[in-house]
């Protein structure tokens, strides 16, 4: 307990006093014999790397074309791979090693930026990062409503995953509801040069597949986003009993823009978002930057990663819910990390939209000392971790929130876990003609909890966080974001997409010898049971149905859910096998 104080009170002056930081590792490495791409979190599942024998960096839309064109003139499997590379499924890998393929980073394909302040309208070029993007349209008087909470993402990777914020209000909370235009490149006969741009409007039969398309349709070289007049917003966090959640969710969303809800159900705490936007005189240039996406000292990243490790050894819930309730008291005295000024000094915190919405501040570097970086990076042995996001039909949301709170009063003490992360994330997402998108108005959860470094190392409460992915997924019939997740999610996917079959007849007909496709992408889009091995329901690669998925050796046995009874998850068990001394 006393360490866990010390590295957060350690935390506290870090933050306050810090300074400079090392941006995120390019998510492309390279050397004579080939490129391994990895994501930014540097892990890919089982087998960890994406071998590649070469990538392409496009810098004008022309070069873009010439690069779809020699992969079809040769028929290399290709994909889209950005400067950042943050989405968690291996969707950016274009082939098993054994396989001729050549990656396209959008990396220098980030110039353009052109505001056309009488239709409201933005187009950038897809390497554009989030945030030029947002300060660009800022500066010409304008807002861009809708993005995901992360500013570490470019135009064409945050529509290509159907990214969200939060909002049931007008086009919603998804960016690609915003999206008016998009450029796509895509494979083309001989005659037409082997590439063709194709320039998709909202009323063409193509649009609604290309908008989310999990960068396997082609290149998208430009989108055009819809824009509104500059204003602002105001936000207050009530931290409150979690008693009434149930009743007051739907309200939350219809009664707030821009509303969510992070519930911590150990602590039996709801933190409602009050946060609808005003006037542009409304006085306030408050920014909103995230706790959780700020820097790190790199030595705090590593002792609260070593915290955690230890607590998990030990298997020490007390020791967790130490942690979750301190970091918790530290989220409520910080705002989360809204800024009135340069610190916290009261609510309503009220600033521009671009100040508000999105933030990332760990991104940056600001040259000399290098002792910071985001606490996930991969070089520095911090935060590891899963994310895995439900997002439900409206419908079922109430049943699926009941069912947790039931797991939750078995024993309160088993969702620390969660709770040293953000709780259960809850924000909305209205109904979308993306055919990969939301077809009706959802909500979606998102939970962090921690991974172990060794994947056949079983995890702490591991039971409770597959029985909820379960109840998420299958019981409730949540769809599984596309950036985030383990494998398990995306069993039978295909089905819970009404319009799936329009997305395949558009891929058939934009790319006719599936360049765009790989293995690593079909396990995703068609949720693909796989062979199940000894272990794989520890990382998430399986539901268990026999002990040896799990971790007999290690007392961990595949049994039951607790609520929902037709879960199989991996517990640890009294009864276990003994352990095997070598
Ligand atoms: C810390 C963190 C916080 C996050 N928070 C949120 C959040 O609040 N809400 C949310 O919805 N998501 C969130 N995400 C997920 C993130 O929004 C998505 O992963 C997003 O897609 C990442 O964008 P990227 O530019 O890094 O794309 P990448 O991850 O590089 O690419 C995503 C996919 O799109 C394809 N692609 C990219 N560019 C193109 C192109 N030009 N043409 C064709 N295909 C392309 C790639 O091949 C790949 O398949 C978060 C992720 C992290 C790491
Ligand atoms: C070069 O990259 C390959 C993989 O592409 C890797 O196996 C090898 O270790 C790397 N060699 C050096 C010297 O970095
Ligand atoms: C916070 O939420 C609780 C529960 O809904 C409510 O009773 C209380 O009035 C709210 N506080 C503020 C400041 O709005």
């Amino acid at each position: 307990m006393a360490g866990v104080v010390h590295h957060l009170i350690f935390l506290l002056i870090f933050i306050i006093t810090k300074t400079n930081a090392i941006p995120p590792p390019n998510p492309v490495q390279c050397n004579s014999t080939g490129c391994i791409l990895h994501n930014s979190y540097g892990v890919w599942g089982d087998r960890k790397d994406c071998h590649v024998s070469g990538v392409i960096y496009p810098a004008t839309e022309e070069e873009l074309r010439q690069a779809v064109a020699n992969a079809a003139k040769n028929k290399l499997k290709t994909k889209v791979v950005t400067r950042f590379s943050h989405t968690i499924p291996k969707l950016a890998c274009p082939a098993t090693s054994d396989q001729n393929a050549v990656l396209i980073s959008t990396e220098k394909y980030s110039s353009s930026i052109a505001v056309d302040a009488a239709s409201k309208v933005v187009t950038a070029d897809s390497g554009v990062p989030l945030r030029a993007l947002i300060d660009r349209v800022e500066a010409a008087g304008m807002s861009l409503v809708a993005a995901p909470y992360w500013e570490g993402v470019t135009v064409g990777g945050v529509i290509s995953t159907g990214a969200h914020g939060s909002s049931w209000w007008g086009l919603g909370g998804a960016v690609h509801d915003h999206v008016v235009g998009v450029r796509l490149i895509v494979p083309a006969t001989a005659a037409e040069g082997y590439a063709k741009v194709v320039n998709l409007r909202t009323q063409d039969p193509l649009f609604n597949a290309c908008v989310v398309s999990l960068g396997m349709l082609g290149v998208i070289s430009q989108v055009t986003f819809s824009l509104e007049l500059a204003f602002k917003r105001s936000i207050t966090y009530n931290f409150t009993s979690d008693d009434d959640i149930e009743n007051l969710v739907f309200n939350h969303a219809k009664e707030y823009e821009f509303g969510d809800i992070q519930w911590y159900p150990s602590q039996n705490t709801a933190v409602y978002k009050y946060d609808n936007r005003v006037p542009l005189n409304t006085k306030g240039d408050g920014v909103n930057d995230f706790i959780g996406f700020q820097s790190n000292s790199i030595l705090i990243s590593k002792s609260v990663r070593a915290t955690e490790k230890a607590f998990e050894n030990a298997k020490s819930v007390k020791g967790k819910c130490t942690t979750a309730s301190i970091t918790l008291a530290y989220k409520r005295l910080t705002a989360n990390g809204l800024k009135n000024n340069l610190i916290f000094t009261g609510y309503p915190v009220v600033g521009h939209q671009g100040k508000m919405q999105t933030s990332g501040s760990c991104l940056y570097s600001s040259s000399i000392a290098i002792d910071q970086s985001c606490a996930w990076d991969p070089r520095i042995n911090g935060l590891f971790f899963y994310e895995s996001t439900a997002i439900f039909p409206a419908n079922k949301f109430v049943d699926f929130l009941s069912d947790v709170k039931k797991l939750r009063d078995l024993n309160s003490e088993n969702f620390c876990g969660v709770d040293i992360y953000n709780g259960l994330l809850i924000r909305f997402i209205k109904k979308s003609k993306a055919y990969l998108g939301q077809s009706e108005d959802s909500v979606v959860v998102d939970f962090n909890y921690y991974r172990a470094d060794d994947p056949s190392t079983p995890r702490l409460n591991q039971d409770v966080w597959e029985e909820i992915e379960q109840m998420a997924f299958f019981k409730y019939g949540g769809r599984p974001h596309w950036a985030k997740n383990r494998k398990v999610a995306f069993l039978d996917v295909r089905n819970k997409y009404p319009n799936f079959g329009k997305f395949i007849e558009a891929k058939k007909q934009l790319d006719p010898l599936n360049l765009f496709s790989s293995d690593w992408s079909d396990e995703i889009l068609f949720g693909k049971q796989v062979v199940k091995k000894d272990g794989c329901a520890l990382e998430g690669e399986c539901i268990c149905s026999e002990d040896r998925h799990c971790s007999p050796d290690k007392g961990y046995l595949c049994q039951s859910g607790l609520v929902y009874e037709q879960a199989r998850v991996c517990r640890r068990s009294i009864t276990a096998a003994p352990v095997k001394l070598i």
